[in-house]
Order: C-alpha cells, then sequence, then structure tokens
C-alpha cells in the first residue's frame, strides 16, 4: 500500500505556541467592533502581523488601511496591537472618529513607562527594530530626540546619549538572549541606567523562545508559522537555528518546499503570536500525507493570561 512507503517522521510541537493574549484580544477586538457598529470598520495597519488574520477579518468586514486619513468621516477605527504613536488618537479625535485602541496591555505599559522618565527628566535607551510599528508607536509616545534606539551590541557601545539620567526601555518582541547581551553592554558603560526588571519582552515572546530552544535540541528542523513582518516570528527562527536546528519561516503549509525535509527524520512545528492554530493544523494535515508521523508536544511552560476588553466593547 501507498502509506508503507511513506517516511518516518517524528513530528515535536512546541508549547506555548501562537496566539499570545495581547493578539487574541486585538481580534476579538475587531470582531465585536463589527458586531457593535455594524461594517465597514476600519483598522489602521494589520491589526496583528498575519496575512490569514487579516484576510479573514476583511471577510467579515474589516477594512484595512496604513493610515489615518484614508478612513472615511463617520466609521469607527481600530488601532493595531502593537500601538500607535500618540498624534494618531489626537488626529481621530480632532475629527470627532469613533476610535478603539486594539494597543496589547504590555506595550500600553511601556508607553506609560516611557512618559513617566521624561517626566523625571531622564533620556530614554530603548532597544528594538527600527521600522517595526510598536517601535514608531513607543517613540511616538514622547517629543522626538527623547528616545535613542538601540538595535545592536555595537551601538550598544557606541551610543552616546545626552547627559544625565538614563531610562531603558525595550520592545516586547525581542530575543531575549540578544537583548540581554545589549542590556549588559548599556549597564556597563552606564551603571545608573534605570530600566524594568529585565527588560519589557513579553511573557508570550520569552516563552515561545524557551520552547523553540527545546525543539531545536530535539530536530533537525524547525518550522515557524509566521509572517515575514512579525517581529516574535522571526526571533523564533533565529532561535532555532542557534540552537543547532535548521529554521524555516513559512506562512501556512503550502509555503513549505518538501526538498528540506528530504532525510530528515525529525521536525519541529511552533508558531508566532499572531499565528492562528489551524494553520498548525494545516501543516499537520500536509505532513500526514507524505509522512508516518508520530506526533509529541514539548511544554515549557502554560499560560493562562487573558486580558480584558477596552471599556468600548465590554
Ligand atoms: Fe502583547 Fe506580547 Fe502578544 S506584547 S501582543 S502579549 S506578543
Amino acid at each position: 500500500t501507498p502509506a508503507a512507503t511513506k517516511p518516518q517522521l517524528r513530528v515535536v510541537i512546541a508549547a506555548p505556541r501562537g496566539f499570545c493574549a495581547g493578539v487574541d484580544r486585538a481580534i476579538r477586538i475587531v470582531e465585536l467592533a463589527i458586531e457593535r457598529y455594524g461594517a465597514p470598520v476600519y483598522v489602521r495597519h494589520e491589526i496583528v502581523h498575519n496575512k490569514f488574520v487579516v484576510d479573514s477579518l476583511r471577510a467579515k468586514g474589516a477594512v484595512f488601511v496604513e493610515e489615518l486619513h484614508e478612513v472615511p468621516d463617520g466609521v469607527p477605527v481600530i488601532f493595531s496591537a502593537h500601538g500607535v504613536p500618540k498624534v494618531v488618537p489626537a488626529k481621530a479625535e480632532a475629527r470627532g472618529l469613533d476610535y478603539i485602541d486594539a494597543t496589547c496591555p504590555l506595550v500600553s505599559k511601556v508607553h506609560r513607562q516611557a512618559e513617566r522618565f521624561v517626566d523625571q527628566g531622564r533620556h530614554i535607551l530603548f532597544i528594538g527594530h527600527a521600522r517595526h510599528p510598536e517601535v514608531i508607536g513607543t517613540f511616538g509616545q514622547v517629543d522626538d530626540g527623547a528616545m535613542t534606539l538601540v538595535e545592536t551590541v555595537e551601538e550598544a557601545q557606541t551610543v552616546q546619549p545626552p547627559e544625565g539620567p538614563l531610562g531603558l526601555l525595550t520592545q516586547t518582541t525581542l530575543s531575549v538572549d540578544d537583548t540581554r547581551d545589549i542590556l549588559t553592554t548599556l549597564q556597563s558603560r552606564f551603571p545608573d541606567l534605570v530600566g524594568p526588571k529585565g527588560e519589557d519582552i513579553c511573557y508570550a515572546t520569552s516563552n515561545r523562545q524557551e520552547a523553540v530552544k527545546e525543539l531545536a535540541a530535539k530536530t533537525q528542523v524547525v518550522l515557524v508559522l509566521g509572517s515575514p513582518k512579525s517581529s516574535n516570528s522571526l526571533r523564533l527562527v533565529e532561535v532555532a537555528e542557534r540552537g543547532g536546528s535548521h529554521g524555516q519561516l513559512i506562512q501556512r503549509a503550502a509555503d513549505v518546499d518538501w526538498r528540506w525535509l528530504r532525510g530528515v527524520t525529525s521536525l519541529g512545528i511552533t508558531a508566532g503570536a499572531s499565528a492562528p492554530e489551524t494553520l498548525v493544523q494545516e501543516l499537520i494535515d500536509a505532513l500526514h500525507e507524505r509522512f508516518e508521523l508520530t506526533i509529541e508536544e514539548v511544554r515549557t511552560a502554560s499560560e493562562d493570561i487573558v486580558f480584558k476588553l477596552p471599556r468600548a466593547l465590554a
């Protein structure tokens, strides 16, 4: 029978994987807003960085735009989970638009800390990736020049912040290991640097990285479901590679180049914080067609965090 000729493949699935509480909340916000206001509901920027999520919300009546000026008067607009610069809600208010902020509460926490540092007269060093919407949003909480971006250890060695007290903040979806190195470098140069305990990397990011480290130790290839725009998904690929496995980012099963799995007997699977579980199942189904599978899960943490909805929708 054909089944007997299928090669054996041991699949190890990471847990936790996929949706975090902030993504779950942001998607709920769009769905509830469509129920509440009726379609169309506008969303500024992809609500979360996942094409599958965006397409399914679009089918329900969401319209995705990049900037506020693309939103017509009189329709509600939602701000994405990554957060927005302060000028965005201010402009929405000035136009009398109904807006709902789907910024992840863990990103909002960083925004408030940025304001607090400025109130204390501290210049802020911010560890993150240039041009990511979360970074643009966080920089947009304070005046121009109040915050300096540090992307690498090299930049941490050379950055020249203004004289005076400093505060440290980070993006929520960074590599835990890289951030530790950057932070150590900064602390050795600026011993009085005031920061959060550890850094602002969120629980979901660090849990997914820890789980993929385990996967990498057990498997030859790790497939990460996620978008190329998704910072936390890209970090999962890097962690898999550093752990000695071969990491590949895919948006869904159709992206798998089956040559990657030639001669491979152990495969890890995980998903970034914005990738829905259906995509993991779809991948497993596609693997089933080609391989004789044994499936196991490695769990390195349990998550039970749920964020409250904004008052307007609760
Ligand atoms: Fe929030 Fe972390 Fe998810 S910052 S959106 S819980 S990846």
